[in-house]
């Protein structure tokens, strides 16, 4: 095999490290960066002094690569090389080369806010420009100050902006890796196709039939399309007539695949047959697939957005942009010259794409950011003034402070409470963790543990083909003694209940079409949860009580009230004539229930009059997706609180907000609302 490009670098990149305190090195994708860099300061001796961390926005990124650099350096994962994702931990006292995501970085420097563990870190795939990559290159500027001496930053990526992140860091080195891209053909359509999943399977016959030997690669926007052009792709090539052409084998390749999955994507393929990899833009730069010669570029990606003007998330098929694309078209040219079928046509490559991908800090919720900026022992740091490469909007980071507001992280002058300190702790999303710290105080902790492990390991309740079974499951789940379903919260408790029941038998999750691997994992998730909690824990704790359902709480009112505590700022209230929806909040906006949910209307067929959702998606139109009804005597004092909420006082007085005002008359009609709504129930 050719030797990688970066190790004939490798005095040159010893040297410029050698030399300064943070480096940024730019290399085409599969020039080794991600692999070679960290064995290359190992050599150098850097573990000597610390260990070497490398960061990656993705998990299965990091999964992969610790486990092939740990073959490469001939030691078995979780000794000298390991890796850390949220909620796995496969390191060890002799671990001297880590890969973590950049979210457990962040999470390792609360405790040890110097990072004195590392001698060196080194930020891989920047370009990414995950919102954790953009933290961590802030605190970064700040770490190197004090740890100039013996801490070595390196920031590597595939397509960054060299000069940029160089001026961030006053001037700091920037290495080219030169590339060994062989010539890559692009071949646009004349029209954008009207069924993209149609047109990229009709490219990839035609490639299969016509070109010579040599892998496919074909990008598409989810893992639904993905399954779906596998099934059909496979079914295709099977229709050929024997003979006519070479064999081949289909692989998808996306972040939730199961890892024993992912890994079948490195091995070459067998002699005489072609591999066709669908995949999403996880292989445009995170992942180097070998082999690969031929390109199909749907132009699309998927991209999940949040719109912090009113609170809701949207998954959105969005146009790549112009260095995705020209990533994407890279990957055919790595062995030698090959070929990328653009499924647009070359205007809209010049005129319509983007330069580059909006970063992701200007398109999520901050929250869970400020939170943790806030919970650092930065005292000095003003969030709206932090060193961001590229700054959120005020708009975002105003959102986020409303946010901690109401679930009590912060104070009415934005300092972070003790409640803030200790969700700061836990690896989860604001509002879960705020349930956690509620549940505690109301003796249910053992029940929300469940419920937020289970949110957190993405267990899906799959819709069964069949309504009967749907049905019956429906029954056993979420219908309670007095006809009403409290919501998917409480379902998702008792599908965990009744799986522990089961003596957490793999089999019970097949009957009942729940991905075993899910459950598995939310069980893993839930017992670390418990062990986190534990630690940090200031008072008496509830995590070892019986899961079981209580005859004294049947209706699950402990629980329900501290996912009222929790999602305080995710509340809604019934619309008087139907079943629709308003948001509380210094927002407000019609929303539905989502399709999927089990929140059951009563008997004269009407919704809880209040809920708290886990988020808000749009669609088709805005929905509430998992939800949780809760009390008008729970909601109250949370009003209350939007009632007395400044913003100019919780963003620390730096400057005030152009729209305060609307802000405050919003917050007003609400709780009006809420006293009238809680009228009608007791005229009732
Ligand atoms: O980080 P960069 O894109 O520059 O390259 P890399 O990920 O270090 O990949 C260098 C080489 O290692 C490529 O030939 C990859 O195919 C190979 N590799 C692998 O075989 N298995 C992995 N899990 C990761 C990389």
């Amino acid at each position: 095999m050719a030797v990688l490009p970066i190790l004939q670098f490798e005095d040159k990149i010893a040297e410029t490290v050698a030399e300064n305190p943070v480096v940024v090195i730019i290399g085409e994708t599969g020039s080794g960066k991600s692999t070679q860099l960290s064995q290359i300061l190992h050599r150098r001796g850097y573990t000597r002094s610390g260990a070497i961390a490398v960061t990656q926005p993705r998990r299965v990124a990091a999964v992969t690569v610790a486990r092939r650099v740990a073959f490469e350096l001939g030691s078995r994962l979780g000794e000298e090389v390991g890796y850390a994702i949220r909620f796995e931990d496969r390191t060890s006292d002799k671990t001297c080369i880590k890969y973590l995501t950049d979210g457990c970085l962040l999470r390792e420097s609360l405790s040890n806010p110097e990072l004195n563990q590392y001698s060196v870190i080194i930020l891989d795939e920047a370009h990414e420009r995950s919102l954790n990559t953009d933290i961590l290159l802030g605190l970064m500027k700040r770490l190197i100050n004090r740890r100039s001496s013996n801490l070595k930053v390196l920031i590597t990526s595939a397509t960054l902006d060299g000069v940029k992140v160089s001026k961030f860091f006053s001037g700091c080195p920037v290495l080219n890796i030169p590339g060994t891209l062989f010539p890559v053909e692009k071949l646009y359509s004349t029209e954008r196709p009207t069924n993209y999943v149609e047109c990229c399977m009709k490219t990839a016959l035609d490639v299969h039939v016509h070109e010579p030997p040599g892998d496919v690669l074909i990008f598409m926007t989810g893992q639904d399309d993905i399954d779906k052009m596998v099934f059909k792709l496979e079914e295709r090539i099977q229709n050929l007539e024997e003979g006519s052409c070479m064999d081949a084998v289909v692989f998808p390749l996306h972040g939730s695949l199961p890892p024993e999955l992912q890994i079948r994507v490195f091995s070459p393929a067998p002699p005489n047959c072609r591999r066709f990899i669908v995949a999403t833009n996880i292989a445009e730069t995170s992942l180097t697939v070998d082999g690969v010669v031929y390109v199909i570029d749907s132009g699309f990606v998927k991209q999940r957005q949040y719109n912090p003007s009113t609170g809701m998330y949207s998954l959105d098929i969005v146009q790549i942009s112009r260095v995705q694309a020209d990533q994407r078209a890279g990957r055919a040219g790595r062995t030698r010259p090959g070929k990328c079928y653009r499924l647009y046509p070359r205007t809209v490559y010049d005129e319509e794409f983007l330069d580059a991908t909006i970063p992701e800090i200007q398109r999520s919720s901050l929250a869970g950011s400020v939170l943790y900026l806030k919970s650092i022992s930065l005292s000095d740091i003003d969030i709206l003034k932090f060193d961001f490469l590229d700054p959120p909007s005020r708009e975002s980071l105003e959102d986020a402070l409303r946010q901690l507001y109401l679930i009590d992280a912060i104070d009415e002058n934005g300092e972070i409470t003790e409640i803030g300190k200790a969700m700061a702790e836990l690896p989860l999303e604001p509002s879960l963790s705020r349930t956690l710290i509620e549940a505690n105080e109301l003796g249910c902790l053992s029940q929300a543990l469940t419920v937020t492990s289970m949110l957190s390991a993405e267990v899906a309740i799959r819709p069964t083909h069949s309504k009967i079974k749907e049905k019956k499951r429906k029954q056993s789940f979420s219908k309670l003694p007095d006809g009403s379903g409290w919501g998917d919260h409480i379902q998702l408790l008792q599908v965990y209940e009744s799986w522990d029941r089961a003596d957490y038998d793999p089999n019970w999750c097949t009957d009942n079409d729940l991905q075993v691997r899910s459950m598995m994992f939310s069980k893993d998730v839930r017992k670390q949860l418990s062990q986190i909690v534990q630690k940090i824990g200031k008072g008496p704790l509830d995590v070892e009580s019986a899961m079981r359902l209580k005859k004294s709480d049947k209706d699950y009112k402990k629980l329900r009230r501290a996912l009222c505590r929790g999602y305080g700022n995710q509340l809604a209230e019934r619309m008087l004539l139907h079943n629709g929806y308003h948001t509380l909040g210094y927002r407000s906006q019609l929303v539905q229930v989502h399709p999927s949910s089990v929140l059951e209307a009563d008997e004269d067929g009407q919704l809880p009059d209040y809920v708290v959702y886990h988020e808000l998606i749009n669609t088709s139109r805005p929905f509430m997706r998992n939800l949780c009804a809760v009390e008008i005597s729970w909601v109250q004092p949370i009003l209350k609180k939007l009632e007395k909420m400044n913003i100019d006082k919780l963003s620390g007085g730096s400057g005030a907000s152009e729209n305060n005002e609307t802000i405050e008359n919003e917050t007003i009609s609400s709780p009006k609302q809420a006293v009238d709504a809680s009228a009608k129930v007791m005229a009732l």
